[in-house]
């Protein structure tokens, strides 16, 4: 079966409440329904329930960019994953650079919430990726193995069916330098390699594989028909409707 293509856009700590609700509209009137991808906006937290009803009945699908590892209880200012599917989550995203790099999450925080996340239903889009200090260093497949077999510490099968595992160089995120298409084919190659080598050939070849950093409606067609690029994870392109729209587009094609 081929892979269903994934356009999703996280719209960080952007938009105001109106920009947010208007972003929202202008997306769902330019994405209509096809069975051979899916689109979906991550507004900031207190923006999910007004996006949410924006996107009623569209085929645009919600997500958050982040969630908690617990279900309740005295963790002040953090959001659990039940949190997030009464808000109307379809998605959440995991473990993206700013939150292991400016927020100081491992790599066992980042599986905990993949576990609490995947327990409630949700759907991880789980981020990897290097520094550029590490590709430097041709640590780039050390990196990757490390965090993919990380992030899937202990999840059963059936939980797999709802991971997508976004590649983020960290270089490439907010930078505009995106990944050449033989540097995202190789890392893909290498995420799907080891998901191979430790969850056998048919979930490796099941699990969706993202790319994301830098993607435009412009550079979006070359990575979209590489082999093992499943889709896109878009960040500053996702700010204006126009720009996520074309990638939608791209991946379309
Ligand atoms: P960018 O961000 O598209 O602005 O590089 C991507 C991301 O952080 O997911």
């Amino acid at each position: 079966m081929p892979r269903t293509k994934l356009v999703a856009g996280n719209w960080k700590m952007n938009t105001t409440l109106a920009e947010a609700k208007a972003l929202a509209a202008a997306v769902v009137a330019g994405v209509e329904s096809d069975d051979r991808i899916a689109v979906a906006v991550c507004p900031p937290f207190p923006w999910l329930l007004p996006v949410a009803e924006v996107l009623r009945g569209s085929p645009v699908a919600l997500g958050a960019q982040d969630v908690y590892s617990e279900k309740k209880g005295a963790f002040t200012g953090e959001v659990s994953p039940g949190m997030l599917r009464e808000c109307g989550c379809r998605y959440v995203i995991i473990g993206h650079s700013e939150r292991r790099h400016i927020l100081g999450e491992s790599d066992a925080v980042v599986n905990h919430k993949v576990h609490a996340a995947l327990d409630e239903g949700l759907h991880v889009i789980l981020c990897i990726g290097e520094t550029l200090a590490e590709r430097e260093r041709q640590l780039t497949e050390r990196i990757v193995q490390r965090q993919v077999l990380a992030g899937c510490t202990g999840l059963k099968d059936d939980q797999l069916a709802r991971l997508t595992i976004a590649y983020e160089p960290v270089w490439a995120i907010g930078t505009g330098q995106v990944a050449t298409p033989e540097q995202a084919q190789e890392a893909h190659a290498t995420i799907r390699a080891t998901l191979r080598h430790v969850r056998g050939p048919a979930i490796a070849e099941a699990l969706p594989i993202l790319y994301g950093g830098s993607v435009t409606a412009e550079n979006a067609a070359g990575l979209l028909h590489l082999p093992d690029v499943d889709g896109v994870l878009v960040g500053g392109a996702s700010l204006k409707a126009d720009s996520f729209l074309g990638i939608v587009r791209a991946a379309k094609k």
